[in-house]
């Protein structure tokens, strides 16, 4: 895998410099650090422009599940592209779709049975809020426009979900243009998730009805650095939005598809939300889709005239291409037993991890499913201290993008054990080099 002959490294940097720009990378940033320059993948490998292969150690921002390149990915996407590329979903099916709403309403947790497709993470979110936000508009419960939302939750940069989400770090600049969002204290005020919940249970008893739904990112606060918590907890969250008659959105897309061990987190914790919204894995990180799948009494508050619609709709919603390739996925997921691999492996990586924790320095060591997490520094997610880690994973062939001063891993899925011993073996070495 190199580049095509006529073209150099330097020569893709600096095109790239002088016309793409990039996500959370600042313009003086851009023009003063390297790109790594990426020219293939295959399995969990990225191979550089320099002959280097580097382990993705976070499968590429947690989408490529079964790693790069799957062969039946392949041919599921070249197959499809024989027979309908695209087309609108605007009074048009197609087999694809049909059948991936019915393999996904067989595997979704409880009665949740009804899937709106779009494109990635962020749009999954935004379908789910207005959804839940117009149910009650036109069901009788009009004052019912607010949302509950944990601090330190992240569910995608739209204005929407960037509205729900309390990372000041990537929002904080939007303020004035947010929704408004009601929210416990974060974790570190509250002194635990065990406050945190019992917090937002308070709020959401307060306020019934002003509240039409609570959104959670099940047992994993990916973004906010990889924050854990207990089962019950988000069980006893969903009790309560049970109790007061109000919906429990469930923001699966870094959680699904099996990162935590179970095809969905809300499964580990026995919950079945009301929403569930899904990307990234969704596709393997093949193609941009997600799909946002809701309960019968959801879709049943749709009923009526056109002005009860769902008004929310994307041009490449249902996108046959991505569908095949997303019921390829669950395809491989049952044929190649990924959910017993992450089982198999995640005591492997419980134990890496567990091991780090025994380096002076080193703080917070947490893991779950195929995700593990630990701090290095004080810095949080502005903190340098993870980002000297990545650069001695650099070294030792190893892609470790820090969330600043929290390094963590989430490999593709289908990882095998030696794979999976080799980047492990190469944390560990890279956080002993840093912390010495
Ligand atoms: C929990 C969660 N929700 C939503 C999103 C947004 O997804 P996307 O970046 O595909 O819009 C992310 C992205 O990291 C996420 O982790």
């Amino acid at each position: 895998m190199q580049l095509p002959p006529d073209l150099t490294r330097a020569g893709v940097v600096a095109r790239e410099r002088a016309h793409v720009w990039p996500p959370y990378t600042s313009s003086e940033r851009h023009e003063r650090v390297d790109p790594l320059v990426v020219v293939g993948a295959q399995g969990p490998w990225l191979f550089d422009a320099d002959g280097r292969r580097l382990y993705d150690a976070n499968a590429s921002w947690w989408t490529c599940t079964l790693g790069h390149g799957h062969r039946r990915l392949r041919a599921a996407l070249a197959r499809q592209s024989e027979a309908l590329m695209h087309v609108a979903a605007g009074g048009i099916t197609h087999a694809p779709v049909a059948l991936l709403a019915e393999e996904l309403a067989a595997i979704a947790p409880g009665d949740l049975a009804r899937v709106h497709f779009s494109d990635d993470g962020s749009t999954a979110v935004e379908v789910a809020v207005k959804a839940a936000f117009q149910y009650w508009q036109q069901n009788g419960r009009p004052r019912r426009t607010r949302f509950v939302a944990l601090s330190g939750a992240y569910h995608g940069d739209t204005l929407g979900a960037a509205s729900l989400a309390a990372l000041t770090e990537f929002h904080r600049v939007f303020s004035p243009i947010l929704f408004d969002v009601i929210r416990p204290p974060a974790l570190g005020e509250a002194g635990g998730w065990e406050r945190v919940f019992e917090a937002a249970i308070a709020l959401l008893r307060a306020r019934p009805d002003e509240i039409a739904g609570v959104i959670v990112e099940p047992l994993i606060q990916g973004a906010a650095g990889m924050q854990m918590y207990a089962p019950e907890l988000l069980r006893a969250l969903a009790d309560a939005t049970r109790e007061l008659d109000t919906f429990l959105i469930a923001d699966e897309v870094f959680t699904g598809y099996g990162r935590t061990g179970a095809m969905w987190a809300c499964e580990r914790a026995g919950v079945v939300p009301d929403l569930l919204c899904t990307a990234k894995g969704f596709t393997a990180g093949v193609l941009p889709m997600a799909a946002t799948i809701a309960t019968p009494r959801v879709y049943d508050g749709f009923r009526g005239g056109s002005e009860r619609a769902l008004m929310h709709g994307h041009t490449f919603c249902g996108n046959p291409l991505g569908a095949a390739v997303a019921r390829e996925v669950l395809a491989i997921y049952r044929d190649e037993g990924v959910l017993a691999n992450v089982a198999a492996r995640a005591p492997q990586l419980a134990a890496a991890f567990e091991r780090l924790s025994a380096i002076p320095g080193v703080r917070r060591v947490r893991a779950m499913g195929l995700v593990g997490a630990a701090e290095v520094g004080g810095g949080g997610y502005g903190g340098d201290v993870g980002w000297r880690v990545f650069e001695a994973a650099l070294a030792r062939g190893v892609f470790l993008r820090p969330l600043g001063d929290v390094v963590y891993v989430t490999p593709a899925l289908n990882a095998t054990d030696e794979e999976l011993a080799f980047l492990l073996d190469a944390l560990e070495e890279s956080v002993r080099s840093v912390m010495r």
